[in-house]
Formats: structure tokens, sequence, C-alpha cells
């Protein structure tokens, strides 16, 4: 058990990761009850890495009719995207009950969207023997720490609590203890489980799509089994996608739509720089020492490259 410094009191290892305190019931509750289908679509990742971005992407994707029948208000101008796309582990089974309170999650609309930042090897069972599929948005751990550092300060200050200096934060960081860290265990469970079986696990860099977000949304679509038709691609639905989840649309409607997503996480506490390289701003030359090393320790056995980090 550690003093976690973020939005939980404690974070307990649990299962081979770090699990919020507060997370630790609805963790277990889902690992007992949840039962996959097929046509599952779980949105994975470490907090920090784009997640949002996915979520609001992967549902843009799937819930593309809407382009057509509800131009001007799409859910997603509405909606932060973890409200549309609900995480296992936090809101569909938390609460006082653990058990699903507010969604029917066996009935929901097929292909039913989720969310989850725990590792590969903790998901029930049922996840990794069914053949939903997983798309796992991974991004350079040192931009992950800067905006894990900059948003658990936003939670401790809306809790009146005492800013976590970038040094404590750091030392925990590189000791892997982070929710659902430590970091690499988490990349390498998913990224290993993707060239294992690719059709179950496609991995993206968060840096990959700030580069190209048109390709990699169309493989998306054809790694859940719906690809674009030309008449779509020919209507601009790909593009408005784009906008739709761009950084700018997202944290316009999202600032517009105040409100939380959970206790004490605002949903404009999504969206801060969505830049690639901010951690220049911040690191010193020891730590980047530091944290190269470790990356060079925890990845040298994997062939998992990153990108905008030295
Ligand atoms: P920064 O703090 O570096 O700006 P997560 O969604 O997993 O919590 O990750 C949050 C990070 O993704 C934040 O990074 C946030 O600004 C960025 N982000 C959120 N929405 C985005 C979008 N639509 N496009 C690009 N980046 C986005």
């Amino acid at each position: 058990r550690e003093d976690d410094g973020s939005v939980s009191q404690y974070l307990y290892f649990y299962h081979e990761f770090w699990c919020p305190s507060t997370f630790i019931q609805s963790t277990i509750s889902f690992q007992n009850n949840f039962h996959a289908k097929d046509s599952d679509i779980i949105a994975a990742s470490m907090p920090k890495s784009g997640s949002t971005w996915l979520k609001g992407l992967a549902y843009a994707i799937v819930n593309r009719q809407y382009f057509t029948s509800l131009e001007n208000k799409h859910p997603l101008l509405l909606s932060n995207p973890h409200e549309l796309v609900p995480q296992f582990e936090a809101s569909l089974y938390g609460g006082k009950d653990p058990v699903l309170t507010q969604v029917d999650v066996p009935n929901m609309t097929e292909p039913r969207l989720f969310g989850t930042h725990m590792p590969f090897p903790s998901l029930p069972k049922s996840v990794k023997e069914s053949n939903c599929k997983i798309i796992y948005i991974c991004r350079n751990p040192f931009d992950i720490f800067v905006s894990y550092w900059t948003f658990f300060n936003k939670i401790r200050l809306k809790k009146s609590l005492t800013e976590l200096t970038l040094e404590e934060a750091f030392e925990r960081y590189c000791k892997g203890i982070c929710i659902f860290g430590p970091f690499w265990e988490n990349m390498l469970g998913y990224f290993k489980e993707s060239i294992e079986r690719p059709y179950r696990v496609l991995f993206l860099k968060y840096e990959d799509l700030k580069e190209d977000v048109n390709f990699n949304i169309k493989r998306i679509a054809e790694f859940v089994g719906i690809p674009f038709t030309q008449e779509e691609e020919n209507n601009g639905v790909i593009e408005n996608i784009i906008k739709l989840c761009s950084f700018e649309s997202m944290k316009e409607s999202n600032g517009n739509n105040s409100g939380t997503v959970t206790v004490n996480v605002d949903r404009e506490f999504f969206f801060r720089k969505g830049e690639i390289g901010d951690w220049v701003n911040y690191f010193s030359p020891s730590m980047i020492e530091r944290l190269s090393k470790i990356m060079q320790e925890k990845f040298s056995g994997s062939s998992l490259s990153f990108k905008g980090c030295p």
C-alpha cells in the first residue's frame, strides 16, 4: 500500500498493478461480473495517454449515423467521451452497490463500447477468452508524466489538498507507483498481446494519431469490422470525425458544458495542451537521464519504441 498523492487516499498493489483505493471494489466487481460479447469494443490505455481522444474517435466511428440524423447535436458535442464510453473500473461498477447501478450493461446497444486502464493480464477471463476488440493507446512516458502530474494537481486543488511537487511525483512515477502502473507493465502487456493476437488488440500511439489521424481512423474502423464505404469517404465522414474529435472542438464543447465526469474530476480537466513534447518545459537534465535509463531497461527486450522523447 502506498500514499498515491493523487485522487484517492491510497494505491494498493492489486493483481500486479497499482489500483486506487476508490476503485478496488469496482475493479473486483468488474472482474467477477462482466461477461464480454464478441462484438464489444474496449478502449484501453495508461491514464493520460489520450484515452479521451480514443474514446471520442471510437464512439464517432461506431455511431457515424449521427452525422446524417443529428447533425447539430452530436452526443460528443454535449458530453465528455468518458460519459459516452463508460470505464469498467470506475463508472460502470462503481457506486455503493458494486453491481451495475446506472447502465444496463448486458443490454447496451451493440457494439458496446467500454474503456479501461487495467493492465491486460488483470482483465476478466471472459474478456480474454472472447473475440472482443481491444484498442490500446500508448504515449511516450515523458509526456504522460507531465500530463499526469498536472491533471492530479488540478484534482488536489479542487479537493483543497496541497499540490504535489514535480520531484515528489517523479520519484513515485520512476518507481512505477502511479495509477494503473507501473506504466511499462501496462504498455508491455497490451503490446505483447497485439503482436501475438493482432486481430484482438490494435496498438496505437498518441504521436502517430497526431501525425496522421485520418489513416488511424480508417485503421480503427477496419479493426472493429466496420470499414468506411467509398460513399462515406466521399461524403466527408472521416473529416467530420476528425473535426468533432479534435482537441479544440472537444476542449470547447467540454468547457461549454461544465460539470464533472466523476466526483472531483471536471470535464475540462481532460484537455490541457494536447501536444507532443511539452515535457521539455518541465524536465531537468537529471530527470531526462533517469527516465531514459528506466525506459531503456524496461523496454529493451521488446520492439516497442516511442516518439517525441529523447
Ligand atoms: P496533455 O496533458 O499533454 O495536454 P487522457 O485522455 O488519457 O486522460 O489523456 C489526456 C491527454 O490527452 C492530455 O494531454 C490532453 O490534453 C490530451 N487530449 C485530450 N483530448 C485530446 C484530443 N482530442 N486530441 C489530442 N489530445 C487530446
